[in-house]
């Protein structure tokens, strides 16, 4: 069996760069024949991030509500929260003595918060949490503990699929005893979505604002997004060049390999941006529409999610436990009789 595991930080709304890098993916790998798929909601990396437990609890929502509509089959999938397995941050911690500081250092998140501290003239570490620090090892307690082999991912979380697998040869290293405790897991990019753009041209990101979000505000909140991406000052009739325009980079990412040259020939020909935002909404809509019908049902029966959510926290624990008592053996954690 191939072990496929990916999740989502609950911090802000589903946008497309999360469903094209991630969700679509991983639902697509979790559809092969002998897949095992797990699938959570990263709720311990949004206390990161987010100090908002009002926007932390409706982002949960959401992004289980956009995962179940995304046609996740929970009958092949073990769908769960991290902060619903406390065998995670317990691994978290046996696998935090065996990271060293060096590697930490180098991880994009922390790196940018310091670099941004030193242009400012600030203190390095101002603003800087242990949370934050050390992410990237709760992120391969994430991916360890489930023996994962593929992580499908966008671009920015394939340094911290790698760190993941550095941490795991150095304990299987140092406690495998000729074993292979964990499996080193590989980030599975789909180069053409790995970095979607957002609406100013720059990654798809809540931390830039510039998002378009899945179902949040429904068909209008989608339709006005849309307008709002934004192109060179080209008049209709005018040829535009198709390969600077990173709306031809979203429209890529959502219609069929056949249209694509299509709508590349009209811009060429002259295809004004204001029609050629209403195509690349059509082909969105064909994909979202019939999920958000879904997404809608899904979000006003919270008490529904809450129980396939616990359901799958059971599966999940079923897998982690028993390894947890293993690895904590393997440390020389073990009982006196
Ligand atoms: P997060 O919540 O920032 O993003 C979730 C997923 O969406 C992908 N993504 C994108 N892909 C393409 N283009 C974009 N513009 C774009 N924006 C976001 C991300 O690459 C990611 O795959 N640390 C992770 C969550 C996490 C995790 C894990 C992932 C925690 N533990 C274990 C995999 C395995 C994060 O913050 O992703």
């Amino acid at each position: 069996t191939l072990r496929v595991l990916t999740g989502i930080t609950t911090t802000g709304t589903p946008h497309l760069g999360n469903y094209a890098g991630a969700i679509r993916p991983a639902i697509e790998a979790s559809r092969q024949p002998g897949a095992e798929s797990f699938f959570f909601l990263a709720d311990y990396h949004a206390l990161i991030k987010c100090d908002d437990p009002a926007r932390i609890q409706r982002s949960r929502l959401e992004i289980a509500a956009t995962w179940l509509a995304a046609g996740l089959d929970t009958s092949r999938v073990t769908f769960y929260r991290q902060s619903d397995i406390p065998e995670i941050p317990e691994l978290t911690w046996l696998l935090t003595c065996v990271t060293s500081k060096g590697l930490m250092n180098r991880a994009h998140a922390y790196k940018a918060a310091t670099d941004a501290n030193e242009a400012a003239g600030e203190e390095t570490d101002a603003g800087v949490t242990m949370g934050l620090f050390s992410y990237p090892v709760l992120m391969a307690a994430d991916i360890l503990m489930f023996k994962a082999h593929k992580v499908p991912v966008g671009r920015d979380q394939v340094q911290h699929i790698e760190m993941a697998r550095d941490v795991a040869q150095r304990f299987n290293h140092l406690f495998g005893a000729g074993r292979e405790l964990f499996v080193l897991p590989e980030a599975a990019v789909e180069e053409s979505v790995a970095t979607l753009p957002g609406l100013d041209g720059r990654k798809m990101s809540k931390s830039y604002d510039n998002t378009i979000p899945l179902f949040e505000g429904g068909a209008k909140a989608l339709k006005a997004a849309v307008a709002r991406i934004v192109t060179d000052s080209k008049l209709p009739g005018e040829p535009k060049d198709p390969d600077s325009s990173h709306l031809v980079t979203l429209f890529d990412a959502f219609a069929p390999v056949a249209e694509r040259e299509a709508f590349r020939a009209e811009l060429r020909g002259g295809l004004g941006w204001g029609d050629a935002k209403q195509r690349f909404l059509a082909v969105l809509e064909r994909d979202l529409a019939p999920m958000r019908e879904q997404y809608e049902a899904l979000i006003a029966r919270p008490e529904k999610i809450e129980e396939v959510l616990q359901e799958g926290a059971a599966k999940a624990r079923a897998v982690a436990a028993p390894f947890l008592a293993e690895l904590r053996e393997a440390v020389g954690l073990r009982r006196f009789n």
